[in-house]
């Protein structure tokens, strides 16, 4: 196992939880996960400081393997200076590496990575003074900026092209996948889609269960889900809610809470379902990766943990 990331990250053992908007509302997922050993991501999404800070306090006050993660174009800046300043870890995604954004990391004294799409964004981030990258599969779950090389050839490519530790994210889901992306040269596996089957998990009950019913097949790349976004871009996503969506009549899905807020979301809105919410549920964004068809139950975030860890030992 690679020593950089765990030192990095502060954690056990380099298995990270995907920072997942409507999964992680509350830190109840993300304080299981690093309490079992791991490392968890929580998603800063547009979240103003009234609504991070609380959040990221409780993080940081029970245990060092946290972080906090910003979609770039939705960014608060308040946010991300408050989150370099207290949280140990913050990362990027859905925009070209940035110097200045990893500067401000640095001075908030976290360490930065970003979430790449190809061997050109990685060689970017690392030229921007990254520490680690997470290079994400094309088979992943959630929002995507480019049509980008799934897993393997990812892996390969980001390898050859930067010298940090990379981090694998995209179809992990088991001992096994775990396993597989470390004997591929991956320091560790950031594991989405099967936490939003745990306890822990805000993601709505009907959301849940579509997850543990899907195959790999029913996760689709799609364009449906972009109103109303200031950046339009391709996503997975369960087939069922393009379905939904598309038979909805009404200009409005429903509303979904999230960290104190009701947000109104469209028909075709980008923002899914916590289990508070209220409208319908099933023609909200169902973001899944093709690990779907591997996530067959609702467990407790640890269980899981221990479950992905044995992908670690396996290879040794
Ligand atoms: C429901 C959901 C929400 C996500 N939200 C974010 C996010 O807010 N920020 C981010 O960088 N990545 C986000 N991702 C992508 C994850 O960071 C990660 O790349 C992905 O989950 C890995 O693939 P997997 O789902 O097959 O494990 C999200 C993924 C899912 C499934």
């Amino acid at each position: 196992v690679d020593g950089r990331l765990t030192d990095l990250l502060r954690c056990e053992v380099p298995i990270q939880l995907a920072p997942m908007g409507s999964v992680s509302a509350t830190p109840a997922l993300p304080l299981a996960v690093a309490r079992a050993g791991g490392h968890a991501v929580y998603p800063a999404l547009g979240l103003p400081p009234q609504a991070l800070g609380p959040v990221v306090d409780a993080l940081v006050g029970a245990t060092p393997a946290v972080g906090v993660n910003f979609i770039v174009p939705l960014m608060d800046r308040g946010s991300l200076e408050l989150a370099a300043e207290r949280a140990g870890y913050v990362d990027f995604f859905l925009a070209e590496p940035d110097p200045a954004l990893v500067r401000l990391v640095h001075d908030g004294g976290a360490v930065c990575g970003w979430q790449v799409e190809s061997a050109d964004e990685a060689r970017a981030a690392e030229a921007s003074g990254c520490d680690l990258v997470i290079a994400k599969g094309w088979e992943s779950g959630g929002r995507k900026r480019i049509e980008g090389a799934t897993l393997l050839p990812l892996l390969d490519a980001v390898l050859d092209a930067v010298a940090l530790p990379v981090i694998a994210a995209g179809g992990i889901a088991t001992a096994r996948g775990v396993a597989a992306a470390l004997a591929a040269g991956a320091g560790g596996a950031r594991v989405g889609t099967r936490f939003i089957a745990s306890d822990e998990s805000d993601a709505h009950p009907e959301w849940v269960r579509a997850i543990v019913e899907a195959s790999a097949d029913d996760a689709v790349v799609s364009t449906a889900f972009n109103e109303g976004l200031p950046q339009p871009g391709p996503h997975r996503v369960l087939r069922s809610s393009i379905a939904a969506a598309e038979a909805l009549d009404d200009r409005q899905a429903g509303v979904v809470t999230l960290a104190g807020a009701e947000i109104s979301v469209p028909r075709f809105g980008a923002v899914p379902p916590t289990r508070d919410s209220t409208g319908t549920i099933a023609a909200m964004p169902f973001y899944a990766g093709q690990s779907a068809g591997a996530v067959t139950a609702v467990q407790p975030a640890a269980d899981i943990l221990s479950d992905l860890r044995a992908g670690i030992t396996a290879r040794v």
